[in-house]
C-alpha cells in the first residue's frame, strides 16, 4: 500500500481501517485481523467508546509501532481540556503518541472550537500528536482557523461515497494541500447494488465495494472502511491490483445524488 506525503512532511497510508460501531471481542479481533491483512492506519475516536478494545487489538502489533498510523479524534465535550482527552485516548490505545489527532465535530461554540485548535497545536509541539486535522468543519470554520493560526489543518475527515461525493469541497481542500480522508466510504453498503458498480465488479472480477474503494484511492481521498468480519476486512483491502479507466471513474462520479447519510454539522451534536 502506498503512502501519501502530507503537507507537514509526515506520511499516511492511502487507505485505513474504520473503528466506529464495533464492540467486545469482535472489535479486538477485527483490529488485529486488519493489521495482519496489511492495513496500518487505524481510525479511532473517543466518541466510539471502544478505544480500549482498539488498543487491545493493536497490542500484539506494537513492536512495529513506527510502521503504524494511529489516529484518534476529540469530541466537543473534551474541547475545554484537550490534553486530558488526548492523554486518555493514548492510554486506552496503548501508545505514547498519536500519528493523527482530529477535532471530530465543529459544534456551535466558536470560541471553544478555536481554544481546542490552539491546544491541538500545543499537543503537536509537545510531540504527543504528529499530524493534526479536523472533521465535519464548514468552509467558514476552516477559514477562521487559517485566519487565527496562520495555517490550514493538515487532515480533513469527510463523509464521502459515490452517492455523496462533496467534490467541490474536496477540490477546495486539495488546492490548500489539505489531505482528505473519506469516511463511510461504502456508505455502510447502502448503494452497492448500483448497476454500474455491479457491471464494473463483473468486469474486474471484484465486488462492488472493492470498485468503490479503488475509485476513492484513484481520487486521492483515503477510504477507511470498517468491518468486524475477517472476510470483508480482507476483501476491502484487496483493491490494489486493478485500475479503473477515466471513463469508468466518470461513470462512478455520475452516481452523485446529494445523499448525505451523516449528521448536519450546523445542528449536531446538540450538547
Ligand atoms: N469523522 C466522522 O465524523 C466519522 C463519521 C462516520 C465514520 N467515521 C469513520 O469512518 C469509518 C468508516 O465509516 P462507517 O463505519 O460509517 O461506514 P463504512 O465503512 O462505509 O461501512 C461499514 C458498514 O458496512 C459493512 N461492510 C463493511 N465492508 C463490507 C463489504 N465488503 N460488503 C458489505 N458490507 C460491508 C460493515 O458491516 P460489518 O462490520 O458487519 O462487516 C458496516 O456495517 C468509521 O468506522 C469511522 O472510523 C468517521
Amino acid at each position: 500500500m502506498r503512502n501519501i506525503t502530507l503537507s507537514d512532511g509526515n506520511a499516511i497510508p492511502c487507505m485505513g481501517f474504520g473503528c466506529y460501531n464495533g464492540f467486545g471481542d469482535e472489535m479486538v479481533r477485527a483490529v488485529s485481523t486488519a493489521l495482519e491483512e496489511g492495513y496500518s492506519y487505524i481510525d479511532s475516536a473517543e466518541a466510539y467508546k471502544n478505544e480500549e478494545l482498539v488498543g487491545e487489538g493493536l497490542r500484539p502489533h506494537l513492536a512495529r509501532r513506527e510502521e503504524l498510523f494511529i489516529l484518534s479524534k476529540a469530541w466537543p465535550t473534551s474541547f475545554a481540556d484537550l490534553e486530558s482527552a488526548c492523554t486518555a485516548s493514548l492510554k486506552k490505545l496503548g501508545t505514547d503518541y498519536l500519528d493523527g489527532y482530529l477535532l471530530h465535530w465543529p459544534w456551535l461554540d466558536e470560541a471553544l472550537r478555536l481554544k481546542a485548535y490552539e491546544q491541538l497545536l500545543k499537543l503537536q509541539e509537545k510531540g504527543l500528536v504528529r499530524t493534526i486535522g479536523v472533521s465535519n468543519f464548514l468552509t467558514s470554520q476552516m477559514e477562521k482557523i487559517k485566519e487565527e493560526f496562520g495555517a490550514w489543518p493538515t487532515l480533513y475527515e469527510i463523509e464521502c461515497h459515490p452517492s455523496y461525493q462533496q467534490r467541490a469541497f474536496i477540490d477546495w481542500c486539495r488546492e490548500r494541500d489539505i489531505q482528505t480522508i473519506a469516511y463511510s466510504p461504502i456508505n455502510r453498503s447502502a448503494d452497492l447494488g448500483a448497476p454500474v458498480l455491479q457491471e464494473l465488479a463483473e468486469k474486474y472480477g471484484k465486488t462492488p465495494g472493492q470498485i468503490v474503494l479503488n475509485w476513492h484511492i484513484a481520487h486521492d481521498q483515503i477510504p477507511i472502511p470498517k468491518s468486524v468480519h475477517a472476510d470483508r476486512i480482507r476483501e476491502n483491502i484487496q483493491v490494489f491490483d486493478f485500475a479503473l479507466t477515466p471513463e469508468e471513474m466518470a461513470l462512478i462520479d455520475a452516481l452523485e445524488a446529494g445523499k448525505k447519510s451523516g449528521q448536519d454539522p450546523l445542528v449536531f451534536p446538540s450538547l
